[in-house]
């Protein structure tokens, strides 16, 4: 209904709002030191200013949309339940990219998707160093700082560039399947291989079309809650490593400008590897 309509649009503004009060409260974290604490090993880094950044989106929405529930990957960390139901619902990572915000590497964003009936109906990624504001909303495109986005015309992937992450397991296992899909993928062989070091980003990348596909096993739903609107909406796709439907509780994600490049891509990484079962926990 139009009512509800204006519900979301009052909603997303207000998450707007808040990813660039957020972004302020990052780019200032920036300048003092970083006190840096781990969660589940050396490499899985979190920072006050995470959970400082995610308290703040929190506490606003509960004042304001008090009926809304929230997934935030710091209060899930806290112990929270991390699951998606019908409801309205924040789908927050207050720091997409903490390692990089650790390092000072200029890649970091504030992401906020919110779905309805397990739908995402909005999705705000601010890239907080570059000040590039993400929006998009169901059915009505997407947008970087209010120019329309669109995801690259390239049907051919040894004409692309394909971004991936190295994630925060280092089992040896694990790295030898991201080294296998790696290879398979370099050798086709592709223009290059990049990561911004925040999947929400290189999904923004996928959207603005200077990358053609991103992939990922591991991640989790607010990493890409809000980079798979972006991407539906600038006309790309999102598929599961295994070729199925796209499922943002998997902890799995392929999101690519067009079918055509999702289905190569998903072939070449299952030639060397069975990704499918490789969620880490
Ligand atoms: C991480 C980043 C990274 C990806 C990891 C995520 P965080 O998020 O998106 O690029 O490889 O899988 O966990 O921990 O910086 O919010
Ligand atoms: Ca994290
Ligand atoms: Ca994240
Ligand atoms: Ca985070």
């Amino acid at each position: 209904t139009s009512e509800m309509a204006d519900l979301w649009q009052n909603a997303m503004d207000h998450a707007v709002a808040l990813a660039r009060r957020a972004g302020e409260v990052v780019r200032e974290a920036l300048q003092d030191d970083r006190k840096v604490m781990t969660k589940s090993c050396s490499v899985d880094l979190v920072t006050q200013t995470d959970q400082k950044v995610e308290q703040l989106i929190i506490q606003s929405v509960k004042e304001k949309f008090p009926t809304h529930s929230f997934i935030g990957e710091e209060s899930v960390a806290a112990g929270e339940a991390c699951v998606l139901t019908d409801c309205p619902t924040w789908i927050v990572d207050p720091i997409d990219g903490t390692t990089n915000f650790v390092h000072a590497f200029p890649f970091v964003a504030v992401s906020i998707g919110f779905s309805v009936n397990r739908q995402m109906e909005f999705a705000v990624v601010y890239s907080c160093l570059e000040d590039k504001m993400y929006t998009a909303r169901r059915g009505k495109g997407a947008f970087c700082n209010g120019e329309p986005l669109q995801v690259s015309g390239q049907e051919d992937i040894k004409q692309s560039i394909i971004s991936t992450e190295f994630g925060s397991s280092r089992d040896p296992e694990a790295v030898e399947k991201i080294f296998l899909s790696l290879r398979s993928i370099l050798c086709i062989p592709v223009h290059g291989v990049r990561g911004a070091g925040t999947a929400a980003i290189n999904m923004c990348h996928v959207a603005s079309g200077c990358v053609e596909a991103y992939y990922e096993v591991g991640i989790h739903v607010w990493d890409v809650a809000a980079g798979s609107l972006l991407v539906s909406e600038a006309g790309g796709v999102l598929m599961d490593v295994d070729g199925g439907a796209a499922d943002l509780m998997s902890r799995r994600i392929v999101a690519a400008n067009s079918r055509t490049i999702a289905e190569r891509l998903v072939s070449e990484i299952h030639s060397f590897s069975p990704l499918r079962d490789d969620a880490t926990p």
